[in-house]
């Protein structure tokens, strides 16, 4: 069976053989490519191109293999037009137990991001309500981030053109799924996300989290801890959010992704986001992990009515 984790770490593979001069291949996010590499660049193996690495002008013409990254016409992140957004009477998302706060999880640096996962895997946090499909209960996959190398950038969304540091996606499946996996064939994928803003001072509230953070500033390390330094999220899951249908930002870019986008941002200290600024990944550079805005492409983009 393959898990997400096998997914990321072929992306990971699949990355080096495809751009070996382009350095760090998250780098590959930033760059005003179609994303044809990269964190991106998971093989579709039914059609292959001859592309150029933008950034590797000089290096040998490779062999790439096409994927929703490349092709699909309803990505993800987007622009969030807010004057567009359709309103609609959801109710507010929410946590069913508090499985994710009293269990033991696990933070990694995977050299992509630092992402947060149950050490019990049979454990299975739920979450419903919101746009999530009525009467269906959701299962936390994993939380991870998104982030860029200054405080002016970071964040994978944006809202009414407008920038954030950072975006943490807390990836769900439904419950109906078997897993991760067997939801994205199924498009039984929901990701929230939540918008990190900069503040002078840091946000006691994120003390915990970016302490275990401190943990995995190197490649390829984990650190196990309790789920009590993610209680903050309780705070912001309730929220106004905007809602629509895209994809993956990595891995395959797999759409059918149903996204939320929470109105109410999170502080973040500067002294706590330069934490995730010194996360280090492959070839000892700092990691960034953000991938520009995607077309609309006529998506409704709906929003709460709070
Ligand atoms: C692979 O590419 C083909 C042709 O573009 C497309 O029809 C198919 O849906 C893609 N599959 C995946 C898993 O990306
Ligand atoms: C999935 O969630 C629904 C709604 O909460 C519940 O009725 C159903 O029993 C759950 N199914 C499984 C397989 O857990
Ligand atoms: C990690 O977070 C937990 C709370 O979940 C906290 O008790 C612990 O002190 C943190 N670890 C480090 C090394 O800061």
């Amino acid at each position: 069976m393959t898990t997400a984790l096998d997914l990321c770490l072929l992306g990971v593979l699949f990355a080096q053989q495809t751009v070996p001069s382009a350095g760090n291949p998250i780098f590959s996010s930033v760059l005003p490519s179609t994303g044809f590499f990269g964190w991106y660049g998971t093989p579709n193996t039914t059609e292959s191109i001859t592309e150029h690495s933008p950034t590797a002008e000089h290096s040998p013409t490779k062999k790439h293999e096409l994927t929703f990254c490349d092709t699909g016409t309803l990505q993800s992140p987007i622009d969030i037009n807010v004057a567009t957004c359709k309103t609609k009477d959801f109710p507010p998302v929410t946590f069913l137990d508090d499985i994710l706060f009293n269990s033991e999880i696990q933070y990694e640096n995977n050299c992509e991001t630092v992402k947060i996962t149950l050490i019990d895997k049979t454990l299975k946090p739920k979450v419903q309500g919101g746009a999530l499909a009525p009467g269906s209960t959701y299962i936390v996959d994993n939380i991870h981030f998104h982030w860029g190398t200054k405080n002016t950038e970071g964040c994978e969304h944006t809202i009414a053109g407008k920038k954030f540091p950072m975006e943490a996606h807390m990836v769900l499946y439904k419950n109906t799924s078997k897993d991760f996996e067997d939801a994205l064939h199924k498009k039984e994928v929901a990701v929230l996300g939540f918008m990190f803003i900069l503040q002078a001072h840091p946000n006691e509230a994120l003390h915990a989290m970016v302490a275990n953070v401190t943990e995995i500033l190197q490649p390829h390390t984990t650190f196990k801890t309790s789920g009590k330094s993610l209680v903050f999220l309780k705070d912001y899951i309730g929220s106004g959010f905007y809602t629509y249908t895209g994809s993956l930002t990595t891995h395959g870019c797999a759409e059918g992704v149903l996204w939320t986008i929470f109105k109410k941002d999170i502080p973040i200290g500067k002294t706590q986001l330069i934490i995730f600024h010194d996360v280090i990944g492959e070839d000892a550079e700092e990691l960034q992990n953000w991938r520009a805005i995607k077309p609309y492409n006529n998506r409704e983009v709906y929003q709460s009515t709070f």
